[in-house]
């Protein structure tokens, strides 16, 4: 199906809409969810010129980088992991799957090669007026930031190179996730094995205060664990903290 606003279906269910051009896939998504989407409605873009990472950065894009966005409904009852470490979950997966373990998280939203310790993607969460949420994924095959380097292509183990195979991919796994088929024991040990920056102190801010600790961890309802430096013993990371950085010597 071809439609000059909707651009090209892909499948149809759920729903995967592929554009040639778009300022941000958030934006196109967040456009169409003003009428009921099915949960799961994604789009992919071959161009995104205007991409948002966070917390209110640029997202630059190259071509023949993974940019797209996935309609969810808000967290459902039960469900304990947030949709950024969902979305983790299942990009982790598919990038396994291809090319093998050579990815790891930085909590929480952060994809990073772990040979190179280069950050090749990220997860961008946001709410649309308590109906649902856009998750935003951005993936690297080359990275906008290193001449000719970086990204998520390892030699010898290439990744298709058609547009569409990590969209369906990404997309079916997220829509496991919705399912509830996987408990999310399975969930929490995948991630909490490929955790990065396990044993390194990093900073934090809260309102008032720079907050420090050691990384100890991903708990069982995807919050990270820390050693704190105040005699506090083990601490969590609240979730509103969006972002840490890690104290290098
Ligand atoms: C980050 O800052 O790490 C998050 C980056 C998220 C980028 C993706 S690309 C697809 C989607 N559309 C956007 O405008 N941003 C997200």
């Amino acid at each position: 199906m071809e439609n000059a606003s909707w651009g090209h279906l892909v499948r149809e269910n759920p729903p995967l809409f592929h554009l040639s051009e778009v300022d941000s896939t958030q934006n196109w998504l967040k456009e169409k969810a003003r009428t009921a989407l099915d949960p799961g409605t994604a789009v992919f873009s071959d161009l995104q010129i205007s991409g948002r990472g966070r917390p209110g950065n640029k997202w630059l894009h190259l071509p023949g980088n993974l940019a797209m966005s996935v309609w969810m409904p808000e967290t459902p009852e039960g469900m304990t992991f947030p949709w950024t470490l969902l979305a983790a979950y299942s990009v982790l997966t598919v990038l396994e799957d291809r090319i093998g373990k050579s990815f790891g998280i930085k909590y929480p939203n952060d994809i990073y090669r772990t040979d190179s310790g280069m950050k090749v993607g990220g997860i961008l969460v946001e709410s649309h007026g308590g109906r649902g949420d856009l998750i935003g994924i951005g993936l690297n095959r080359k990275d906008p930031h290193v001449p000719d380097g970086g990204g998520i292509t390892i030699p010898d183990r290439p990744l298709p190179p058609d547009p569409m195979t990590l969209p369906l991919l990404i997309q079916d796994r997220m829509m496991v996730c919705l399912s509830g088929e996987l408990s999310h024991g399975e969930i929490w040990r995948f991630l909490d094995d490929r955790l990065l920056w396990r044993g390194d102190w990093v900073t934090w801010s809260e309102p008032g205060k720079n907050k420090m600790g050691k990384v100890l961890g991903l708990g069982e309802r995807g919050h990270l664990r820390l050693l704190g430096t105040e005699g506090e013993g083990e601490v969590t990371l609240p979730v509103t903290v969006r972002s840490i950085r890690r104290i290098t010597a």
